[in-house]
């Protein structure tokens, strides 16, 4: 696939995917959407890739937003359409993927910038970066999964207080509540998501991603998460990484995972 809307690199164990639509503030259009859904799920699928790192071009914005120009005149049906599509193909795929996805928060993360940056694993933000829900300013809510994932991160009572008026919240603020787990300047905020990322990579990728479908579980409808735990924990048993740690460790030095 070819992509127009966002560029993609790959270097040492990362993928960097960057959202590059600069003078719309890389507003989510459809297209965007959906060639990052084909970069993402070319990223987990290659055995190099170790982490994701999602950021957006420019120095103003994450992302402004879903574009609202595409669906301001819906009807019922194409916006619940739009809900579902656009869950189902990156906010849900995202949270789901089994390789570390980290949002570099640059700027505005507003409404779908917000809820991207939710579905990624983590965040960290530089302290220019202003974030928030502000769909009830424009008559509609949170679609792709803002709803859910911001009182999850924040709490219920300061979700709906962003919520319902539709506020950002600065970086200071964001780590205050836990939105963002580092911030930094706009200059440091790559190398410290690459930094992060040098230390995911030095564990087993194969735990990691048994930890992310275990810490997952907790939030899906109808599962247990203690239960998905103990059949993850003891899918590590079998696998070549659980016997390569376990013998490092035992021989005192460092282990060299298969990723197995
Ligand atoms: N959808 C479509 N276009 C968007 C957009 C969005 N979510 N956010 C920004 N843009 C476009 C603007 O329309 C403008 O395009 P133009 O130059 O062709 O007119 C361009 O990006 C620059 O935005 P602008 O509003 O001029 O920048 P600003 O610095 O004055 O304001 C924001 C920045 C983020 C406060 C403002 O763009 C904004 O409120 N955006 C919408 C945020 C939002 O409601 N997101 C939730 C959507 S569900």
């Amino acid at each position: 696939m070819t992509f127009n809307n966002i560029l993609t690199e790959d270097y040492g164990g990362i993928s960097r995917i960057t959202i590059d639509r600069p003078d719309k503030l890389n507003a989510l259009n459809m297209d965007t959407i959906s060639e990052l859904h084909h970069a993402l799920n070319q990223a987990d699928l290659a055995k190099a890739i170790k982490v994701i790192i999602i950021t957006g071009s420019g120095e103003k914005a994450f992302v402004a937003g879903a574009d609202i120009s595409e669906f301001a005149d819906y009807s019922v049906s194409q916006g619940e359409r739009l809900a579902a599509q656009g869950q189902a193909q990156l906010f849900d795929f995202i949270a789901h993927l089994s390789t570390p996805v980290i949002a570099a928060v640059n700027g505005f993360a507003l409404g779908g910038g917000l809820e991207l940056a939710m579905a990624a694993h983590f965040r960290i933000a530089s302290d220019n970066a202003k974030m928030g829900l502000p769909e009830v300013s424009l008559g509609v809510i949170p679609g792709y999964g803002g709803t859910q994932r911001l009182p999850q991160l924040v709490g219920k009572g300061r979700a709906m207080e962003l919520i319902m008026t539709a506020s950002m919240i600065d970086a200071k603020k964001a780590l205050l509540y836990g939105l963002v787990n580092h911030v930094t300047t706009q200059d440091e905020l790559l190398p410290l998501a690459e930094e992060i990322a040098e230390k995911i990579m030095r564990n087993s990728s194969v735990a990691i991603a048994a930890a992310i479908t275990a810490m997952n579980a907790g939030y899906e409808d109808g599962e247990n998460g203690f239960e998905a735990e103990i059949t993850q924990f003891g899918r590590c048993f079998g696998t070549a990484d659980f016997q390569e740690g376990t013998q490092a460790f035992l021989s005192k030095r460092k282990p060299d995972f298969p990723g197995q």
